[in-house]
């Protein structure tokens, strides 16, 4: 009989739609969280990366994991290498959930983690989703209340890509052998700029919303304002300098070929959120 599969921010953007999809396929699942409270059809286990302590009760019995790194943390090595370490020890198929683009440069510490994973030996799949359309109604969610979203990213576009369909693809990767030991880049149907992103965003909640590019300092400033903390305000602003560039614009059929149906559009993210985008 298959173990129980672990997933790390199992309460998350996309943990919650990761453990619907599991426990929806019949999987045994952990939720694993801080607070390691039970998910719906879930068994909750309290699980902290800072705290290597929580480990083994958490892989107890596990045969397969989603690993991820929840928003707000930057030091991707020094939290994600001893979670990858601890599941190929138990030999448990690990399916990480990187980063669009850090294929790039070998020097980038999400790719650091990537090879630390391929050279265990235990079974992988890497999943490296584009810039998640979701942070409309987090991430920009007060600028949107204010009718600007205000990001450093000048007219560079992005294949956002649905929270449902990094989940999607995971659940095919954890509960399938067909896509192990391999990379996909996850993204969605189209790349769109953030001013067509606004525009897109103010026909569908009917309130007004115009993109405004600023620059990093201008940025960092807003995000420090609103209480986010310094280094995290400013590995932000680092992470736009792809989007300027044109590097996150490109759009792969890696959600197809994962989950056999295509990836959902910008516009079917904001209408299925649409009250989320307008509280
Ligand atoms: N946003 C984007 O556009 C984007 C694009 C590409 C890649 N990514 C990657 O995706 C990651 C974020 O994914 P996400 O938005 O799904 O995550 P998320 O929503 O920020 O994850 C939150 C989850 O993590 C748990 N958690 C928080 N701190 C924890 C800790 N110290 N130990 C154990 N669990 C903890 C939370 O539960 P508790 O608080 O109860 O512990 C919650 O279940 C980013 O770090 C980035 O690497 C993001």
């Amino acid at each position: 009989m298959a173990g129980k599969i672990l997933v790390l921010g199992a309460t998350g953007n996309v943990g919650t739609p990761l453990v619907k999809a599991l426990v929806a396929k019949g999987e045994s699942v952990r939720a694993a969280t801080r607070s390691g409270r039970a998910v719906a059809g879930a068994e909750g286990v309290v699980f902290d990366y800072a705290d290597t302590a929580t480990f083994a009760a958490a892989f107890e019995g596990v045969d397969r994991a989603y690993v991820m790194l929840p928003a707000g943390y930057v030091d991707a090595k020094a939290l994600l290498l001893p979670v990858i370490e601890a599941a190929a020890a138990r030999k448990v198929k690990v399916v990480f959930q990187s980063v669009f683009g850090v294929d790039a440069d070998d020097s980038i510490p999400y790719r650091q983690v990537e090879i630390a994973l391929e050279k265990t030996g235990t079974p992988y799949v890497i999943l490296r989703p584009n810039w998640f359309s979701d942070n409309f109604h987090t991430y920009w969610k007060a600028g949107i209340a204010h009718g600007t979203i205000a990001v450093p990213a000048g007219e560079g576009k992005s294949s956002f890509i649905d929270v449902r369909d990094i989940a999607d693809s995971a659940a095919a990767a954890l509960t399938s052998g067909a896509f192990d030991n391999r990379a996909f880049n996850l993204t969605g149907p189209e790349a769109l700029g953030y001013a067509e992103a606004a525009k897109l965003l103010s026909e569908i909640t009917g309130k007004p919303v115009a993109y405004q590019p600023v620059d990093d300092a201008t940025f960092v400033g807003i995000l420090t304002g609103a209480g986010v903390p310094d280094d995290y305000a400013n590995f932000l602003a680092a992470i736009f300098h792809p989007v300027r560039e044109g590097w996150t614009a490109p759009v792969s059929d890696a959600v197809q070929t994962l989950t056999g149906h295509a990836p959902r559009s910008l516009a079917a993210y904001a209408a299925d959120n649409v009250a989320a985008l307008k509280a």
